[in-house]
């Protein structure tokens, strides 16, 4: 048997991913009670909004405002999207902790997500980089539709390779292998991250996983059994992507939590503190609960 990661890294996606795709408006005081509630859980690590287009992205245009409006925790990393360096100059006026560039495997999906090839993208990140890098800000890349896109089908895992490559060239200190319409299963979500491990170390290469198929956990799963300790997962499996016809939220927090403590891995995250926090953000949305665990968690509660 393999030898588990004894530590997991999880990176609270939920007030980004799963708020950008919400149809209704969800107002930024729900958007910083969900992050204080999540921060009281335990989780160190929030990716809170994205400094993208609000004319492609209406749900995050109030960016700089639920930045404002948190109450920092030290210790807590929060993290923001940058497509571009209008982005990145907009997320440092907020002293963002981290910043995440977003390129895909895909050329249809980047054309479709962000405007621009994927050889365009990797220029546009570059000066992103540059800049955060000389500023002290760690620098994040995600990789969609790394096993599967909705406009090109299949990806061969070599394409992800390329651009982890190319991602590590513009100086892209960490990169998240993200299967954003939840197509993958275990082995070819493992021949993906053997790819992007060609090029960045062990801790430098993280799983997000979509749950749209319901595979999610068991990639989470065949991720940590080749050495993989960081995820990006979502509370309440909020979450979709707006330009990822169909998709759902990522994995759950909850879910993974519940799956690592019960293999004996440390997360520091309350279980019963995130299962809270997931179910105020349901509650204030009107929505049922998209995590299994909150959910049963819940009922043996009532
Ligand atoms: P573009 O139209 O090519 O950009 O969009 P442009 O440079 O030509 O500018 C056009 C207009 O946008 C201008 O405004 C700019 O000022 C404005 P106008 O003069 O027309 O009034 N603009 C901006 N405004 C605010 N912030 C900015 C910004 N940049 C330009 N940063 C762009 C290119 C990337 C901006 C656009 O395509 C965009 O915003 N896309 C959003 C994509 C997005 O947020 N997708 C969801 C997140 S990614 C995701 O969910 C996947 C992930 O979870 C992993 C996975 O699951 O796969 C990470
Ligand atoms: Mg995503």
């Amino acid at each position: 048997m393999s030898t588990l990661p004894s530590h997991v890294r999880i990176v609270e996606v939920g007030p980004r991913d799963g708020l950008q795709n919400e149809k209704q408006a969800v107002s930024a005081a729900d958007k910083i009670a969900l992050v204080h509630a999540l921060q009281a859980a335990g989780l160190r690590e929030i990716e809170v909004t994205s400094f993208v287009s609000p004319k492609w992205v209406p749900q995050m245009a109030d960016n700089a405002q639920v930045m404002a409006g948190i109450q920092r925790r030290p210790g807590v990393r929060y993290s923001v999207l940058t497509p571009n360096l209008k982005g990145w100059e907009a997320a440092l006026l907020t002293s963002a902790d981290e910043i995440v560039v977003f390129g895909a495997a895909s050329e249809a999906f980047s054309q479709r997500n962000i405007n621009c090839s994927i050889a365009e993208s990797i220029e546009r990140f570059a000066p992103v980089a540059a800049a955060a890098r000389a500023a002290g800000i760690k620098v994040r890349g995600a990789i969609s539709c790394a096993v599967g896109c909705p406009y090109e089908g299949e990806i061969a895992p070599e394409r992800v390779g390329l651009v982890a490559r190319l991602m590590k060239e513009i100086g892209v200190q960490h990169v998240g292998v993200a299967d954003t319409i939840g197509v993958g299963t275990p082995r070819k979500v493992q021949a993906a991250l053997a790819q992007a491990l060609q090029h960045y170390p062990l801790e430098e290469v993280s799983g997000h996983y979509h749950d749209t198929y319901g595979q999610a956990l068991s990639n989470v799963y065949a991720s940590l059994e080749v050495g993989i300790s960081s995820f990006d997962t979502s509370v309440s499996g909020l979450g979709g992507c707006p330009y990822a016809k169909g998709a759902t939220g990522n994995v759950a927090t909850e879910d993974v939590v519940y799956l690592l403590h019960g293999l004996g891995l440390q997360t520091g995250i309350d279980l019963e503190a995130l299962i809270d926090a997931g179910a105020a953000i349901r509650a204030a949305l009107g929505q049922p609960n998209g995590s299994r665990v909150a959910r049963a968690l819940l009922a043996k509660r009532a």
